[in-house]
Order: C-alpha cells, then sequence, then structure tokens
C-alpha cells in the first residue's frame, strides 16, 4: 500500500511526506526535483514534470506496483497579480500548473485508484473560497480544482474526492506572494503581516505541518468527500 505526494520537496508537500511516513505508510515523492528525499526509507522519490507525459507514465507504472491507495497533490506555484498584469503567457502558465495536471495525473492513476477504493486529495487554497484582488489568475486556479473535486465527489463511484484550502501557511511560496501583496498595499512585509494575521483566530499563519496531518486525517477511512478548509479560523467572505 502507498500514497503519491507530489510537491513533495515543498513546504507542505514534504510534511506530507513526514505525515504518511511516520505512519509507517510507504509514499511515492514526486517533485521537479525530488532528490533531497533520497535515501529515505519507505520513500520513493520521482523527480520531473507533472506537464511530461512521460512522468505521469512512470507515476502510473508505479502506483500499480505499490498498490496505491491515496493521492495528494501539493504542487503548485504562485500566482499573484492584479488583472492589469495578467498577460496571456502568465495566465496560461499558473492554470497549466495549478490546475490542468490535476486531471491529467488522475487519469495517469485512476484504474488503481478504482481498484483499491483510493482518496484523491488534492490541495487548493483558502484563495479557492474567495476572490483576493491581487491574487486573480491563482484564485481562478484554485476554483477551478474546488469545481472539479465537487463534479468528481457528484459523480460518485469508489475513489473519494477530497479538497485541502489551507490558509496562509508558512513556505517560500507564500512569501513571495506576500511581498506583492505588501507592495500592492503599499506596505513592509512585516507590516502585511501583522495585518494579515489579525482575523486568524489563531492569531498566525498556518504550519505545513498542519497542512500534513489534514491530509493524513482525509486519507483514513473516515471523511466523507469534503472541501475542508484549514485556516487557522480566518474566515474571508
Ligand atoms: N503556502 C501557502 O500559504 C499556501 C496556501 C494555500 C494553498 N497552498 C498550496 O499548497 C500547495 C503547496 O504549496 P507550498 O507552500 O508547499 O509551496 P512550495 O514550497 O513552493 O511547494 C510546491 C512544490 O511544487 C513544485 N512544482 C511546481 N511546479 C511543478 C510541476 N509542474 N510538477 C511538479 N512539481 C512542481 C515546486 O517545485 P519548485 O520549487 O522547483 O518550483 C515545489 O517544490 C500549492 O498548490 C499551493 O498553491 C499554499
Amino acid at each position: 500500500m502507498s500514497v503519491l505526494v507530489t510537491g513533495a520537496a515543498g513546504a507542505i508537500g514534504s510534511a506530507c511526506v513526514d505525515a504518511f511516513a511516520s505512519h509507517g505508510i510507504e509514499v511515492l515523492a514526486q517533485d521537479l526535483d525530488a532528490s533531497s528525499l533520497e535515501g529515505r526509507e519507505g520513500v520513493t522519490p520521482i523527480s520531473g514534470n507533472l506537464q511530461d507525459p512521460g512522468v505521469l507514465a512512470r507515476i502510473g507504472e508505479l502506483a500499480e506496483q505499490t498498490r496505491l491507495t491515496a493521492v495528494v497533490v501539493a504542487h503548485g506555484i504562485a500566482g499573484s497579480s492584479a488583472l492589469p498584469d495578467c498577460t496571456e503567457e502568465f495566465t496560461d502558465r499558473v492554470l497549466r500548473i495549478n490546475w490542468s495536471t490535476i486531471p491529467a495525473l488522475f487519469d495517469a492513476v485512476e484504474t488503481t485508484l478504482t481498484r483499491n477504493q483510493g482518496k484523491y486529495i488534492a490541495v487548493a487554497s483558502q484563495a479557492a473560497l474567495g476572490g483576493e484582488s491581487e491574487n486573480i489568475v491563482y484564485c481562478a486556479s484554485k476554483f477551478a480544482i474546488n469545481g472539479w473535486i465537487q463534479a468528481k465527489q457528484d459523480l460518485g463511484g469508489p475513489i473519494s474526492f477530497h479538497s485541502i484550502c489551507p490558509g496562509a501557511t508558512n513556505s517560500p511560496l507564500l512569501m513571495k506572494a506576500q511581498k506583492q501583496f505588501a507592495a500592492a498595499a503599499g506596505q513592509t512585509p512585516e507590516e502585511y503581516y501583522t495585518q494579515r494575521a489579525k482575523p486568524i483566530s489563531l492569531g498566525r499563519y498556518g504550519e505545513p505541518r498542519e497542512m500534513g496531518a489534514a491530509a493524513y486525517y482525509l486519507s483514513q477511512p473516515g471523511p466523507k468527500p469534503t472541501i475542508l478548509p484549514v485556516t487557522g479560523g480566518d474566515v474571508l467572505l
């Protein structure tokens, strides 16, 4: 039995790898460069771009060989920009990486997951729950994920579909986006953080390990198909 984690070298992805590995579950750990995961017992690194059909085929083979039972889709890129700055090239890149790879990856593992009554868990975002004016293309890519997950939930069948919607979570991806939000608001990143953390009940950003715990929870037999906000109490709407 195995679990596939994409973006496994990233902040949230590596926390998901830790969560599954700590429960003794074999992990297929995919990232553009997964070499940082080499040498870990029970972890099989898979380096490559999810837009590459060869990488998807390799994942499909490994899924069969290891009896894949769950996928956590935790790759992605920042896509913050106000509407006037959203060129066609930028929009296309964000949507292709953050959204189009998700159904493509599903196609590669569907047969195995169907046989194993598996789980397909996509990491969307709080930006999939409400529009953000400086984050338009990113929001579009994440709304698309939740729409696809909900359509799959509605179809029913042996595979359970879930999405996790993290709020602001400490990571290089957030720090990159935050610099742009701060600049757009005429603030320093520190001023932006102080203001941004205020509506979060916890009074701080989330930690990647909290997203790993949510992914592990959803991979278990109990939870019904769900869209799970993990925002520390932050509600944008
Ligand atoms: N951090 C947050 O506050 C936050 C909040 C809500 C949702 N999320 C979502 O959570 C997920 C993980 O975010 P994170 O904060 O952990 O970001 P991260 O640390 O940047 O991790 C994302 C990983 O995905 C990899 N990746 C990018 N394009 C890929 C591709 N085409 N094929 C395979 N791997 C690819 C990245 O590689 P490179 O580094 O080499 O590009 C990186 O290792 C993303 O979908 C993000 O949108 C994050």
